[in-house]
C-alpha cells in the first residue's frame, strides 16, 4: 500500500446489510459491481450510519481484504469512553456529535470556525482503503471516507513560522464517561509536522464503509495518518492549531519513553515493552510482518531522510 489502483467496488456503493456480510462475500454472491445510485450531496443528516453519497475513489489505497464492519466498529481505542476495546461501542452513544464545529487557528492567515456542513462541502469526498496499524500490535484494513487534510490547510493559509499542527479533541465529562478517569491528560491531543499534515495520504475523515463515522470511530470528524501508529489519528476533533514548536501529545506526556512524537510504524524499533516486528490482522490467526511506514514508504520515506528513526521514534 498505497497502490494507485481504485478498489473494485466503492465502499459507498455497498448498502449496510451488505457491509455486515463483508465486501468479498458480497461480491462473490452478486458476481457484479453494484452501480452507484444517483450521485449527489449527503443523503440524510450526518449521524452514524447516514450514507455518504457521491464519493469518488481516492488516488491511494490498498486492495487488501477489508476488516469486517463489525470489527472496525466494536474493537476500538477511544479512551474517552473507556479503556476496554469494547467500551467505545458500548458507551459512545452519549457523544451526540451534532452540532459540531472545528476551530482552526494559530499561525494562519485565515483562522475560522468550520461547522460540519462546511467541512463536508470543502472538498469532494473520497473512498480510501487504508491499512491501519495500532501500536499495540494489531492491524485492520478500513475503507475511510474523507479528503486530504491539506484541502483545509491550504484554505487557512499557514504563516511561514507555522511548523506543526496540533489536534485537540472533545473533552466533555457529560458526554464522555471515560474522561472522569485520569488515565490520560485530557483533552486527548496529537500533533503532526506541517509537511506530514499536508501530505496527500493524510485524511480528514468523516466516514467509513460509505457511511458517516460511528461515534466510537471518532464522529463526526477525525484525522487518519496511515503510516503512523493509530494513536496519531485523533478522533472527534474540535480544534486544529498551527504552531511553531513541536506540540506535546497526550501519549508523549503519559509515557515519553514509549510514545514519541513521530510514531512512524517501524518494525525495527521496538516498543520498550514489546516487539513491533509483527502484527495480528484482526480476523486472522497467524501474525504477519509489519512493514516500515506501514507500507507507505514510497510515498513518505522522503520526509524522514535526515532523521534518525531510532532517536525520533
Ligand atoms: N482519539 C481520541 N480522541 N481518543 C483516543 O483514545 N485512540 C487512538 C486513536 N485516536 C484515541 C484517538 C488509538 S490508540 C487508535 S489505535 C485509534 O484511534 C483507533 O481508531 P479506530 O477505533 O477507529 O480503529
Amino acid at each position: 500500500m498505497p497502490i494507485t489502483r481504485p478498489p473494485d467496488i466503492l465502499p459507498s456503493e455497498i448498502t449496510p446489510s451488505e457491509i455486515y456480510r463483508g465486501r468479498r462475500e458480497f461480491m462473490r454472491s452478486t458476481g457484479a459491481l453494484a452501480l452507484a445510485g444517483g450521485l449527489g450531496s449527503l443523503a440524510g443528516d450526518a449521524t452514524a450510519g447516514a450514507k455518504l453519497a457521491g464519493t469518488r475513489p481516492g488516488p491511494y489505497g490498498t486492495s487488501e481484504e477489508l476488516t469486517p464492519y463489525k470489527d472496525v466498529t466494536t474493537y476500538n481505542n477511544f479512551y474517552e469512553f473507556g479503556t476496554d476495546k469494547a467500551d467505545p461501542a458500548r458507551n459512545a452513544g452519549s457523544l451526540n456529535p451534532h452540532p459540531w464545529a472545528v476551530q482552526v487557528d494559530g499561525l494562519v492567515k485565515r483562522p475560522g470556525h468550520y461547522d460540519l456542513d462546511a467541512l463536508l462541502k470543502l472538498a469532494p469526498l473520497e473512498d480510501r482503503i487504508y491499512r491501519m496499524r495500532c501500536v499495540e500490535g494489531w492491524s485492520m484494513v478500513i475503507p475511510w471516507v474523507g479528503y486530504p487534510l491539506d484541502e483545509l490547510i491550504r484554505r487557512v493559509e499557514p504563516l511561514g513560522n507555522a511548523k506543526y499542527v496540533e489536534f485537540t479533541t472533545l473533552n466533555d465529562r457529560a458526554r464522555m464517561p471515560g474522561v472522569r478517569s485520569p488515565v490520560l491528560d485530557w483533552p486527548y491531543t496529537e500533533g503532526l509536522r506541517l509537511d506530514e499534515a499536508r501530505h496527500p495520504l493524510t485524511l480528514l475523515a468523516v466516514g467509513l464503509y460509505g457511511e458517516t463515522l460511528p461515534n466510537q470511530n471518532g464522529a463526526p470528524v477525525r484525522v487518519v495518518v496511515p503510516w503512523k501508529y493509530g494513536f496519531k489519528s485523533a478522533k472527534s476533533i474540535v480544534r486544529i492549531r498551527f504552531v511553531e514548536k513541536q506540540p506535546e501529545s497526550s501519549w508523549m506526556s503519559a509515557a515519553p519513553r514509549e510514545y514519541g512524537f513521530y510514531s512512524n510504524v517501524n518494525p525495527d524499533v521496538d516498543h520498550p515493552r514489546w516487539s513491533q516486528s509483527r502484527e495480528r490482522r484482526i480476523g486472522e490467526f497467524f501474525k504477519r510482518k509489519t512493514l516500515l511506514y506501514n507500507g507507505c514508504g514510497e510515498q513518505v520515506a522522503g520526509m524522514y531522510s535526515n532523521l534518525d528513526l531510532r532517536k525520533y521514534f
